[in-house]
């Protein structure tokens, strides 16, 4: 056996299988977010955790975990994980990126399609019975074909949304720290934008961006008061990294027309009045939630982790310094 390797929470059968012939596996059969003790209790003394994004690996978690060599983590974000603890400690992190791009693409572009012709909103409508005549003014929304996309984030999944704004007709601008080749702006047939700029053209805007510091609240009073009064926010990406009290003011005071959330600021709590707003779509963090794409998101945890437990440098390493001091 390589070493013994804890699952926080059920995977895909086939993960737990392919793990079992190669290590000591522990997997927690309950489906629910261990504590931060438990946490502790069952990471002392094992080689390697596949956690998802709803475990915090701080860094009292990773200090505590005196064998471990790596973190797989369930997911393309990981900033449920001290990354900068793990690498001082020579401890891998890895994640599970490129799989999961067209799916979430998929969900963040229904997101928008829903926001913009109110879906959730007539589904209640009609199921409270409500529907009892077409009329020519009922549940009015917005037009997506030929408007403007606003894409904060031209990543793998930024991209992927722009090449689905193209079968709209759309203009889509596109705002990123990093700087994105040339051919790949030509192709994609889109333009960059300074973000004020992209936030009072926009008649959409989504977020493709990961949770780092500069990131949290980027979406907050100031910037949503600078958007359209029709302008539809999507979020996929991470909850904090929108504002979320400053979302509920802009959509009661009309700064916004709606908005279509995957994500929340304290999952799984949600603000309240969110709830009650009918102009609010929202989903339970799913945006790569497709039988497809969570089967392989889960091969790729035990891949990358039994890839670490042999001494081979895993294929989604997300902390390249922590190799070389690589625990052994
Ligand atoms: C991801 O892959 O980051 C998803 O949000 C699930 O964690």
């Amino acid at each position: 056996m390589l070493g013994k390797v804890f699952v926080t929470r059920p995977i895909f059968q086939e993960t737990l299988e392919t793990l079992r012939q190669e290590i000591d596996l522990d997997a927690n059969p309950e489906d629910r977010i261990l504590s931060k003790t438990e946490l502790i209790e069952k990471l002392s003394g094992v080689d390697g955790v596949i956690s998802l994004v709803t475990d915090t690996i701080d860094r009292e978690v990773l200090e505590r975990s005196t064998k471990l060599k790596v973190v797989a983590n369930f997911g393309v974000g990981f900033n449920n994980v001290d990354v900068d603890t793990a690498t001082r400690l020579g401890i891998a992190v890895t994640n599970t990126p490129g799989v999961l791009t067209e799916t979430t693409a998929d969900f963040a572009w229904t997101l928008l399609m829903a926001a913009a012709r109110r879906i959730a909103e007539s589904a209640r409508f009609v199921r409270a019975g409500k529907f009892k005549a077409w009329g020519p003014k009922m549940m009015l929304g917005y037009d997506v074909f030929g408007k403007t996309l606003g894409l904060i984030g031209l990543g793998r999944i930024g991209q992927a949304m722009a090449r689905r704004a193209r079968g709209f007709n759309m203009k889509v601008l596109f705002y990123d720290t990093e700087t994105i080749p040339g051919n790949v702006v030509q192709e994609l047939g889109v333009e960059p934008a300074p973000l004020d700029e992209l936030y009072r053209r926009s008649d959409f805007i989504s977020l493709h961006v990961p949770l780092l510091p500069v990131t949290q609240h980027l979406l907050n009073d100031e910037t949503f008061s600078m958007m359209k009064p029709t302008c539809i926010v999507v979020n996929s990406s991470r909850g904090p990294v929108v504002d979320e009290k400053a979302l509920v003011r802009a959509l009661k005071n009309r700064k916004i027309a709606a908005a279509a959330l995957d994500v929340y600021e304290s999952e799984p709590h949600i603000e309240p009045e969110l709830l009650e707003m009918e102009n609010v779509v929202l989903a339970p963090h799913i945006a790569s939630a497709s039988y497809e794409t969570r089967a392989r998101m889960s091969s790729m945890t035990a891949e990358n982790a039994l890839a670490v437990l042999k001494g081979r440098r895993p294929p989604n390493l997300v902390n390249a310094d922590a190799w070389d001091r690589r625990r052994r």
